[in-house]
């Protein structure tokens, strides 16, 4: 992970913004803009994730939301070779999802038969409990996304949480769950598969060790 050379104090609702100058990753922190631990109460070190090293080969993603972000975004990971469940609720948006996985590939010059080995889903009760990084692009919707985050958490008990959300505050998108430390935000520019900038938002209670690991991860997607 390359340093955070520049601190480029720009208002973000409550969040300071913290700029890595090669362009292609940000990190936005809580209100202070401190690189510190997690509130207190939170997990206790043998209570927390066990996330395996951050490469994305091999790696079970989950992609929530098959639309404009949601099947570039699964189409990402799975050229680099991650594990890929995308979970889409509208028939007709997941019937379309591979040709436009396909496209959006052949668009950043990446293999399109990556998209080949995705795995298509209607319904969260699809994902594979294993699965690690989710990152959910469903409609920009603060009660959907709660509710979203709530049920995730029950059902994927190793997973970190990323919102590709564009304005909600993290900290409220987690806010129903019972362990947000896993919650972070990954915004991603459109088109994702093009603009090799991701922010990564660090919400209130959010681990600061899930958000060094998403970074790294990210940089394996080439971001
Ligand atoms: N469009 C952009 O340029 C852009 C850029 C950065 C971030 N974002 C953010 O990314 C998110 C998605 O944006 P988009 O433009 O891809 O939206 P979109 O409307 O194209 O896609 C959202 C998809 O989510 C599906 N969906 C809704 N609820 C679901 C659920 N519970 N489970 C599974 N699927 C569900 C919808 O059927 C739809 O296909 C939003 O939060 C948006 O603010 C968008």
């Amino acid at each position: 992970m390359s340093p955070i050379l520049e601190n480029a104090r720009c208002p973000v609702n409550d969040t300071t913004k913290l700029l890595d100058t090669s362009g292609k990753s940000a990190l936005i922190t809580g209100a202070t803009g401190k690189l510190g631990s997690p509130a207190d109460g939170m997990l206790t070190e043998e209570e927390s994730l066990n996330l395996p090293n951050s490469s994305a080969r091999g790696l079970d993603v989950a992609i929530i939301g098959a639309g404009l972000m949601g099947h570039a975004l699964a189409a990402i990971f799975a050229a680099a070779g991650s594990r890929v469940t995308l979970c889409e609720t509208d028939s007709t948006t997941l019937a379309s999802a591979k040709q436009r996985m396909r496209s959006s590939l052949e668009a950043a010059d990446l293999d399109p038969n990556a998209a080949d080995a995705i795995r298509l889903v209607n319904s969260l009760d699809s994902l594979d409990p294993e699965c690690r990084f989710v990152t959910e692009a469903i409609s920009e919707n603060l009660r959907l996304k709660q509710e979203l985050f709530r049920d995730l958490e029950k059902r994927l008990p190793q997973a970190l949480l990323a919102s590709n959300t564009s304005v909600l505050s993290i900290g409220e998108v987690a806010r129903l769950m019972t362990s947000p430390e896993r919650s972070l935000g990954t915004h991603w520019w459109n088109p994702p598969y093009l603009v090799p900038l991701v922010e990564v938002v660090q919400g209130p209670q959010t681990r600061l060790e899930y958000v060094q690991w998403t970074m790294a991860l990210l940089r394996r997607v080439y971001k």
